[in-house]
């Protein structure tokens, strides 16, 4: 069949594609950076509340990737900052909460406890485990990987237009999790379709662990 682009056109176009910046990191992407620096001491890297410090602890830091399942986002950021615990009443109230879990009143901006709750919300409900670190995979994304599947990555990265095609939408869950750590690793090494290229020379495994890290936390 004939190609619609030249390999060495697509090149070409892939290197004059205007560089943008992304303002705004996705938030469970920027949840788990805070998580690491603020929560993961008591709660463990996994949210399973066995962090270096659990111990040390009288009262069992909680495993969230069990309990903010049945949590509302307005009971969460009342948890989270202290503001308002007392008020929670109800079914919310049971097996909470005592002065273990620091009260992180003014600590955080609004947007800081919304990442929060997003990745606590993918401890809780993420199908698959993040491999790399998503902090090197969100650069090489945006460094190989938006031209097409977008700044955001949910799938209208310039090269769409150009090229008139439909990347994977890397924001939805109902997409990405068809594919399992293995499978997107495939794709990336391999590639998939006419248009999606394959970057097994580019990449080092160690990469692709990260980019997939960081397409899991993109689509939640
Ligand atoms: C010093 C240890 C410590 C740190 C640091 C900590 N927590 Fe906790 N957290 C606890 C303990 C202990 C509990 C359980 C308290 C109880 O059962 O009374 C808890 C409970 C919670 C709960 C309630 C779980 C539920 O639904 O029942 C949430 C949500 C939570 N923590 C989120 C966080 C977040 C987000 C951070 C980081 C910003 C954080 N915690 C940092 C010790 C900690
Ligand atoms: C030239 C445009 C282009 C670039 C650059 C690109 N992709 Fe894609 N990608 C596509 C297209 C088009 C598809 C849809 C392929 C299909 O299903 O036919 C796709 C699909 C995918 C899929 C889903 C594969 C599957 O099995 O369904 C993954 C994962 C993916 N891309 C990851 C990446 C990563 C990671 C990068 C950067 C290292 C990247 N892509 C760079 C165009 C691109």
């Amino acid at each position: 069949m004939k190609q619609i682009v030249h390999p060495v056109v697509l090149f070409i176009l892939i290197i004059l594609a205007p560089v943008q910046s992304y303002s705004n990191p996705p938030p469970a992407y920027e949840g788990r950076r805070l998580y690491v620096s603020y929560c993961q001491l008591c709660h463990g890297t996994e949210g399973k509340g066995d962090g270096a410090l659990a111990k040390a602890m009288d009262i069992h830091p909680a495993n969230l990737t069990t309990t903010v399942r049945s949590r509302s986002d307005t009971i969460l950021t009342k948890i989270i900052t202290g503001k308002g615990r007392q008020t929670i009443t109800g079914r919310d109230r049971h097996n909470l909460l005592s002065d273990a879990m620091p009260e992180w009143k003014d600590i955080f901006t609004e947007e800081q406890i919304k990442a929060l709750i997003a990745y606590l919300r993918f401890l809780g409900s993420a199908k698959y485990e993040l491999m790399g670190d998503p902090k090197v995979g969100f650069n090489l994304y945006q460094q190989y990987c938006q031209v097409c599947h977008g700044i955001e990555g949910d799938g209208d990265g310039v090269m769409t237009q150009l090229m008139g095609i439909m990347p994977m939408d890397h924001t939805n869950p109902n997409e990405t999790n068809k594919l399992n750590n293995q499978e997107l690793a495939n794709s990336i090494l391999d590639g998939k379709g006419r248009f999606m290229p394959a970057w097994r020379n580019i990449l080092s495994q160690s990469d692709v662990d990260a980019l997939i890290s960081y397409i899991r936390l993109l689509s939640h």
